[in-house]
C-alpha cells in the first residue's frame, strides 16, 4: 500500500512554484510568475560540476522556453471560466478548466460510466467453448448469427472509437463533455477487446471475422454508411464555426450516436441476448449485456449533446437539416432491416426477420422523437419488451455474481 510517510516532509513545505497551469499569459500574470518562481528556478537550473553534458543541455534549453508563447497556444481565452461562457461548440472559454460545471448531465454520465467499469476477461467463457466446439451444439442458423455479429461488431466499435478520438473530441469544446468522450472512447476499446476475446476463446478464424466488413454485403453497407459521415470532419483542416461546418458536425453526431450506436447495434444485441436467454452462448451473451449497458449510455449522451447544440444554435436546426436527419435515421433503419434478413433467413431463437423489422421501426421512432423529429412508423409496438429490461441492469440484483475474478478498484490495489 502507498504511504505518505515515505515522502520527505521538507519537500512538502517548499513554496509551490506557480507554473504553466496557473493561468494564461497576460503581461501582469507573466510578471507574477517571474517574481514568484524566478530566483528559485535560476538557482535550481544553474549548471553545476556534477551535471553531465546532457543534463547541462536540458537546463540550457529550458532557459529559452517562452512561457507566454506556450500558453498562448492553449485553446480558449485567458481568464477564469464563468459558467455562462461554456458552450458545446465554438467555445472561447479555456477548455482546460473542468469546473465550474455547466452540463451536469455529462459529468454524471462520466461518473456512471466509471461506476460500471468491467473487463472482458471477467466473464466465464467455458460453457460457450464447449457448445461452440460440439458439432451438435448449435444449429447452422445460430452459428450464422454468432459469426455475423462478431464480424460486424468487432470492427464497428473501432469505427466509433476512431470517429470519437480523431474527429468529435477536438470539435466538442466543453471539458465535461470531453471527459465523458474520453471515458466512452476507452469503453469502445473494451468492447473491441470483448469481441476479440470471444473470437479467440471460440477459436474462430480471426481473418474471416475481422474482414467481414469488407466481404459480407449486409455488414459492409453499414460500415460504409458510417464512414461517409466521418470523412469531412476527420480532416485535420476541418473546423466548425460556419453554418455549413456546424451542420456537418451535427450530421456526424446523428450518424454515429443515433444510427450506428442507436440502430445498427440493435439487431445483433437482440439476437445474441435472445441466445443467452435460451441458455446458449451465455458468456458471449453476458459480454454483449455489459456492452449494451455501456451503449445505452453512449446513446443517451449523444442525444443530450445533439439537443444541447440545437438549443445553443437554433439557426442550425432548420427545415433542411431536420429533413436530412430524418432521412439518415430512416436509411439506417432500412440497412438494419436488411441486416436482419441476411442474419435470419429463417425463424431462429423464437424470432424472425419480420419481428425484428417491427422492433427496428419501434427503435427508429424513439430515435426520431429523441431529437425532436416526427415518428415515421406510426403504431409500431415493441415485440421484444425484455430488451428494455436488460438495458436497465440495475434491476438484476445478481448480475455481478457471474464474474469470475474480483474487480480491483484503485483503493484496493496491492503492489505486492
Ligand atoms: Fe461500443
Ligand atoms: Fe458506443
Amino acid at each position: 500500500m502507498l504511504s505518505w510517510d515515505e515522502f520527505d516532509k521538507e519537500d512538502a513545505v517548499a513554496e509551490p512554484v506557480k507554473g504553466a497551469n496557473a493561468g494564461h499569459a497576460s503581461e501582469a500574470a507573466m510578471d507574477k510568475l517571474d517574481s514568484a518562481g524566478g530566483a528559485a528556478a535560476r538557482e535550481a537550473r544553474a549548471v553545476n560540476t556534477s551535471d553531465s553534458a546532457a543534463v547541462a543541455r536540458a537546463k540550457a534549453a529550458l532557459d529559452k522556453l517562452d512561457i507566454a508563447e506556450g500558453l498562448a497556444e492553449l485553446e480558449g481565452s485567458a481568464a477564469r471560466v464563468a459558467v455562462d461562457e461554456k458552450r458545446m461548440i465554438n467555445c472561447r472559454a479555456d477548455l482546460n478548466q473542468l469546473v465550474p460545471f455547466k452540463y451536469d448531465w455529462a459529468w454524471q454520465k462520466y461518473l456512471d460510466g466509471c461506476a460500471n467499469h468491467w473487463m472482458p476477461q471477467e466473464v466465464n467463457m467455458t460453457a460457450d467453448i464447449a457448445l461452440w466446439k460440439n458439432p451438435e451444439g448449435l444449429t447452422d442458423d445460430e452459428r450464422r448469427i454468432v459469426m455475423r455479429n462478431l464480424g460486424f461488431f468487432s470492427t464497428a466499435d473501432s469505427l466509433v472509437a476512431n470517429n470519437l478520438a480523431l474527429a468529435v473530441y477536438r470539435l466538442i469544446t466543453n471539458p465535461e463533455c470531453r471527459q465523458y468522450i474520453l471515458r466512452q472512447a476507452f469503453e469502445e476499446a473494451i468492447h473491441t477487446h470483448a469481441y476479440q476475446y470471444c473470437i479467440e476463446s471460440l477459436g474462430m478464424d480471426e481473418g474471416e471475422i475481422f474482414n467481414m466488413y469488407h466481404e459480407i454485403p449486409s455488414v459492409a453497407k453499414k460500415a460504409a454508411w458510417g464512414l461517409k459521415y466521418t470523412r469531412a470532419i476527420s480532416d485535420p483542416e476541418f473546423n466548425t464555426g460556419t453554418v455549413e461546418t456546424d451542420k456537418e458536425l451535427l450530421r456526424n453526431l446523428i450518424a454515429y450516436y443515433c444510427v450506428l450506436e442507436g440502430i445498427f447495434f440493435y439487431c445483433g444485441f437482440t439476437q445474441i441476448l435472445s441466445m443467452g436467454r435460451r441458455n446458449k452462448m451465455t458468456g458471449v451473451a453476458e459480454q454483449f449485456q455489459y456492452i449494451l449497458r455501456d451503449e445505452s449510455m453512449h446513446l443517451n449522451f449523444g442525444i443530450d449533446v445533439i439537443n444541447q447544440i440545437k438549443i445553443e444554435n437554433p439557426h442550425l436546426w432548420d427545415a433542411e437539416l431536420k429533413e436530412e436527419a430524418s432521412q439518415m435515421i430512416l436509411q439506417g433503419t432500412q440497412l438494419e432491416i436488411e441486416y436482419a434478413r441476411d442474419t435470419m433467413p429463417r425463424g431462429v431463437l423464437g424470432m424472425n426477420a419480420a419481428m425484428m423489422e417491427d422492433y427496428l421501426k419501434f427503435i427508429a421512432n424513439r430515435r426520431l422523437s429523441q431529437i425532436g423529429l416526427k415518428e415515421e412508423y406510426p403504431g409500431t409496438t415493441n415485440p421484444f419488451p425484455w430488451m428494455s429490461e436488460i438495458m436497465d441492469l440495475k434491476k438484476e440484483k445478481n448480475f455481478f455474481e457471474t464474474r469470475v475474478i474480483e474487480y480491483q478498484t484503485g483503493g484496493a490495489l496491492s503492489w505486492d
